[in-house]
């Protein structure tokens, strides 16, 4: 498993990301296409992204009944992106589903990954509303062993929760984190941020990182600056 660099491509139409994505003549960044992306454009910008080269994380966060989510993620195997995901909340059964749904019939499938917790629901509003009377952490630690126990790959989480994912899951299984910032750069309304260097040394798998590149002046050097930290 590499270390990746992979860029949010939050835009909202099809024009914006080609804009976007032009822009890099040299190299074929891993790129993150959201719900704001897909619902405005639908598969036909996966396809062309793909055919432009770039490895796809397909970040739809699948949340249903586990036949459903079976059917639906069958349907996005087909369309040969690298990683997708779902809500660990949706059980076990429902991402033991996800994952027979996401396997090809030669047994390959995209790498399979689980949000826990949003970073944007606070402990607070997770036990208040959700009457889930766990600290955030221990719920973390505890949906990222049922991730692991229907057979995904790993989850996406704050770098400053990877450790004890880690720790509980072992190092091999994968975490995405986002949240990333330049020691220099702006924080914009991410409130639990690390570095690219941070990220490394934490052993993030993939850092997910999308206005510090996105939103820059030169888009192209802020990527390679995030590589040379991350990775190299
Ligand atoms: O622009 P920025 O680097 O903050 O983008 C981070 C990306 O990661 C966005 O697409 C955001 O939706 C996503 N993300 C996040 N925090 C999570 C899960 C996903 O910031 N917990």
């Amino acid at each position: 498993m590499g270390k990746d660099v992979i860029i949010a491509c939050d835009f909202s139409s099809a024009e914006a990301t080609f804009e976007f994505l032009d822009k890099f003549t040299e190299e074929k960044p891993f790129v993150k296409i959201g719900m704001e992306l897909y619902y405005a454009e639908g598969p036909a910008i996966v396809k062309e992204i793909k055919k432009r080269g770039h490895k796809i994380f397909l970040d739809l966060k699948l949340h249903d009944i586990p036949n459903t989510v079976k059917k639906s993620m069958s349907v996005l195997s087909r369309l040969d992106v690298d990683m997708t995901n779902l809500h660990a909340a949706g059980t076990i059964d429902m991402m033991k589903a996800a994952v027979e749904g996401l396997t090809r019939e030669d047994g390959t499938r995209p790498l399979l990954i689980a949000v826990t917790q949003l970073t944007s629901t606070s402990e607070e509003r997770m036990q208040n509303e959700l009457l889930i009377n766990a600290s955030i952490n221990d719920t973390i630690v505890k949906y990222a062993n049922n991730a692991k126990e229907a057979g995904l790959d790993g989850v996406v989480c704050s770098p400053l929760e990877a450790g004890m994912v880690k720790d509980s899951c072992g190092k091999s299984f994968m975490t995405v984190t986002p949240g990333v910032r330049f020691a220099d750069g702006d924080v914009g309304d991410q409130v639990r941020v690390t570095t690219p260097e941070k990220a490394k040394e934490i052993g993030s798998d993939y850092i997910v990182v999308g206005r510090p590149i996105t939103a820059s002046d030169d888009p192209v050097a802020a990527y390679r600056r995030c590589v040379k930290e991350f990775v190299d």
